[in-house]
């Protein structure tokens, strides 16, 4: 009995040391320790044996049986440590290596556009705000002094959603002026803001999408007046088409948020059929701006008899399409993988004024 289980332990000890992963181990202890196991056979064999043989095999096998379990036990964490090591071998990344080319991504104009504006204006000491995409009335409309009713706000063309229970419409905002309203009710002058996002309206043609995007400039503080408006933009234009001179000119406009309010153009060249910005002969509408209307400031809880200011606010997809020579407005939102291949930029360069925007 007593060299049985030597020779047994001697068997089970070269077993559990040479099973060569944790597969291998399981089973070698299945075959000793479990239910029908070699060692566990042993052990029912003691209920038939005399007192005396009991009190002799009864601790040897018990002995081989803890000492097994101990030995897996080791077997099995070295076993164990030498998978993981294999799997972090051959998962193994060099981060070092250069890109794969066809897994670059790279920016879509529209938002190399939006890096480029908001780097100039915060080089002009204007900060970013934000507004909803889904807005009401109040903020859209009428804290911006469109009349109740006024065909103005049919020209916005705007997506309106169903009806609430108290009878008022949340809808897509139709421009980003919203935000100088969310902003003049949220901070105390001065402001200088400007508001970079996405807006609605319901029109699709070669010049035209339902989504597009616009951004949003708002400056308020004692004594400002055109003059101001007018520095910021032209040296905005300065900078953002890379030339150094740009002749821009205002032309009266309306916008019921503003007063008096202007379309800017700037001077451009057409002829090649190219549009050059800076000389030539021919002019570009660019965007809309004028002095904070009084109405809205009141709205605003900004009292008129202090605070001034102006606004403005222009197409950002159409300065791309400008800026980049994009022909059809339409093929920047089909996500056309060539087309973004074509006009996109690098990731890894962000616009700045120190370096160049582009
Ligand atoms: N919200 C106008 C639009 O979408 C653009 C605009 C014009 C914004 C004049 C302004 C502004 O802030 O002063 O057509």
């Amino acid at each position: 009995m007593t060299t049985n289980i030597a020779t047994l332990e001697t068997e089970l000890t070269a077993a559990v040391e040479t099973a060569a992963d944790e597969a291998a181990l399981e089973a070698v202890r299945v075959a000793a320790l479990g239910k029908k196991g070699s060692v566990s056979e042993l052990l029912k064999g003691l209920g038939g044996m005399s007192p005396e043989e009991r009190q002799l095999a009864g601790p040897a096998i018990n002995g081989l049986k803890v000492r097994l379990t101990d030995l897996i036990a080791a077997r099995k964490a070295v076993l164990a440590e030498a998978a993981l090591d294999a799997r972090l071998m051959a998962e193994r990344v060099d981060v070092t290596l250069p890109a794969r080319p066809r897994l670059k991504g790279s920016v879509h104009p529209v938002m190399q556009v939006f890096e480029e504006v908001q780097a100039i204006f915060a080089d002009m000491g204007f900060a970013v705000a934000e507004g909803p995409d889904i807005e009401d009335d109040f903020h859209n409309f009428t804290a911006l002094n469109f009349p109740e009713k006024h065909p103005a706000r049919d020209m916005h063309d705007t997506f309106f959603f169903n009806e609430k229970e108290d009878g008022s419409r949340m809808l897509l905002r139709t421009h980003t002026s919203p935000v100088q309203v969310r902003t003049m009710l949220s901070q105390k002058p001065p402001i200088r803001i400007t508001a970079p996002g996405r807006t609605f309206r319901c029109d699709s043609d070669q010049t035209h999408t339902p989504m597009f995007h616009q951004i949003e400039g708002l400056v308020i503080e004692e004594g400002i007046h055109m003059g101001h408006l007018k520095g910021v933009l032209m040296e905005f234009m300065r900078a953002f088409f890379e030339v150094d001179d740009v002749e821009v000119r205002f032309r009266p406009h309306h916008f019921p948020f503003t007063e008096p309010s202007a379309e800017m153009d700037v001077r451009c060249d057409r002829s090649g059929g190219q549009i050059r910005i800076g000389t030539g002969s021919s002019w570009l509408e660019i965007l809309g701006c004028g002095m904070v209307h009084p109405n809205v400031l009141r709205a605003c809880g900004i009292d008129p008899d202090v605070h001034q200011g102006f606004a403005f606010g222009m197409g950002i997809d159409r300065l791309a399409m400008l800026k980049y020579g994009i022909p059809d407005l339409r093929d920047m939102f089909a996500a056309d993988v060539r087309w973004i291949d074509h006009y996109g930029f690098t990731p890894t360069v962000q616009p700045n004024l120190a370096t160049g925007l582009s």
